[in-house]
């Protein structure tokens, strides 16, 4: 690997999906941008949103509504003050991503078509037929794209966050950008900037079974966590319900909006369970609807449950699902005549860097927005929907300060540190990392999955340490890799999982422990905070 270039930015943008891509065009008047993304630039979480953007948009809707919906679905740790912030803006929030382009379903009457997801009580989800991501993503990334400020850099993963600790520098720690393998040049290269923004996304990839993309390894978290920031909840990792279950179709999710068009959920003898479980049935939070088909499969047996559609229309069903059905059709199922298999699989983390109401984090000139962060919305479960809005919301927030911070803060001058490659050489080990990859995945899902205990989490501490050292030493002697960057990842995360699980000495929402049955509000009513050097993580 040649030494590093080095590039000054502004503002320095980590992540290019709703949250990365929102705020590089609220900033990009006031600053030169690079967006730094590590595969292609559509390739975020975001473009694989398929239900929607929750807002109150409609007259038989209200805030309150929205607020109680998510508080309720947040199992008591939901902050009412951001969990009202982000209700608030949600009908400017699709105004203003109306005007980027974004083109939401209308009815015939032209108002907006309003889609109903799990744990919401009115319609409010706006959508783009089954594809609300990928049309949120086309607008924006074209947006940014013709930004003469905004520089897209494709195959470029971010590996470490530069800091003033990391570099001798005076003063307090603070962010002065970050580290950035391009693997199209096989280079390292330094990227100072002014204010750094962090929209890295999710940590899906570190359960074996997931409906996020392969980009979803936690790489935000981890590299937060490592420079210092402070992080909370992770033990509260979202199940989405229904995946498509067929050997072949990894990763595909099967929106939550065709339960709220009336799909029901069967077991193979075709018995409808969910009764059994929630006066809401199919439409109970979510962490409800994936505990009980957990509890169905083990009862029976079985790999996987239906979920059944086919007594709507055909016609309505091929237009407003357009993309499962086609996706479905691949494997032999046509959803308007059989019932679909499904399965639940990790979807989305509830924890992440702790952010302010401004979207700072706990270390100077680092903001962050989307699933990367634990702002206060979603407390212990996230309500269908409501990730898409509060990505855009913080953005907008962490925007609107960089921008009023700006002139406080001088252009990144010394000599940062270098990159430390040492004695790095080429591995010839490939399959160390596929080892050490699955290994984590598998023992992620079987121990630290939708039902825990004590002994399981403590089987899956054991191998996280082992396969730590492993990595650890494995990184430094070889040369970096992007896949190497990712399991480093992933292993810091499957760790902070592990901790806060651990931590949490009771049930609640998406956290459910054998030896811990019953919600205890007095004894662990509040966040589980998490930094380094304060734990054994
Ligand atoms: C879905 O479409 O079911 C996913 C929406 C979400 O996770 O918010």
């Amino acid at each position: 690997m040649s030494r590093e270039p080095s590039h000054d930015v502004d503002f320095l943008v980590l992540g290019s999906g709703i949250a990365g891509l929102f705020y590089a065009l609220q900033v990009a008047e006031h600053g030169k941008v690079a967006i730094v993304t590590k595969k292609q630039a559509a390739q975020s979480a975001t473009n694989f949103a398929q239900g929607g953007i929750a807002a109150v948009v409609s007259e038989d809707d209200s805030i309150d509504a929205h607020v109680a919906d998510t508080l309720e679905a947040g199992a008591g740790l939901c902050r009412e003050e951001v969990v009202r912030f982000v209700v608030e803006r949600g009908g400017r929030t699709i105004e203003q991503l109306g005007k980027l382009g974004v083109d939401f379903d209308r009815s015939a009457d032209g108002d907006f078509a309003l889609g109903r997801e799990g744990g919401h009580t009115e319609r409010r989800v706006l959508h783009h037929k089954d594809a609300t991501g990928r049309e949120i993503e086309r607008a924006l990334l074209a947006r940014a794209r013709a930004h003469p400020n905004v520089n897209v850099l494709e195959d470029c993963c971010a590996v470490d966050l530069l800091t003033a600790e990391k570099s001798g520098f005076s003063g307090e720690n603070r962010v002065l950008g970050a580290y950035v393998l391009n693997s199209r040049l096989g280079v390292m290269e330094r990227f100072r900037a002014r204010i750094t923004f962090m929209a890295t996304g999710g940590a899906g990839k570190v359960y074996l079974y997931t409906s996020n993309p392969d980009i979803a390894s936690g790489d935000g978290m981890a590299m937060a966590y490592r420079a210092g920031a402070t992080l909370a909840n992770m033990e509260f990792f979202q199940f989405h319900p229904t995946c498509l279950f067929h050997p072949n179709a990894k990763s595909f999710l099967i929106t939550e909006a065709v339960r709220g068009e009336g799909g029901v959920l069967r077991s193979q003898s075709g018995h409808a369970f969910m009764d059994t479980y929630h006066a809401m049935k199919d439409l109970a939070p979510r962490d409800i609807v994936a505990r009980a088909i957990d509890t169905e499969l083990k009862r029976t047996g079985d790999d996987f449950v239906t979920l059944d559609i086919t007594h709507r229309d055909a016609a309505y069903l091929k237009d407003r699902f357009p993309t499962i059905h086609a996706r479905c059709l691949e494997f032999g199922i046509d959803l308007t005549q059989d019932a679909i298999p499904v399965v639940p699989a990790a979807h989305y983390c509830c924890g992440g860097v702790v952010t302010n109401l401004r979207g700072e984090t706990d270390l100077p000139n680092l903001f962050a927005a989307g699933e990367v962060t634990c702002t206060g919305l979603h407390g212990a479960n996230r309500l269908a929907s409501n990730s898409l809005l509060e990505g855009v919301v913080f953005a907008a927030a962490a925007a609107a300060e960089s921008i009023e911070r700006l002139p406080d803060v001088p252009p990144v001058n010394g000599n940062v540190a270098a990159w430390r490659e040492g004695s790095a050489t080429e591995s010839s080990e490939a399959v160390v990392i596929t080892q050490n990859w699955d290994e984590i995945r598998r023992f992620m899902w079987n121990y630290v999955g939708i039902v825990r205990s004590d002994k399981r989490l403590a089987r899956a501490a054991r191998r996280t340490r082992l396969l730590r050292e492993e990595i650890t030493e494995y990184y430094w002697n070889f040369r970096l890799t992007p896949d190497l960057i990712e399991l480093r990842n992933l292993a810091q995360v499957a760790r902070l999982v592990i901790e806060c699980a651990q931590r949490r000495r009771e049930s609640r929402g998406l956290h459910y422990t054998l030896d811990y049955p019953k919600r205890d509000d007095d004894a662990f009513g509040r966040d589980t905070l998490i930094r380094r050097g304060d734990g054994r993580a």
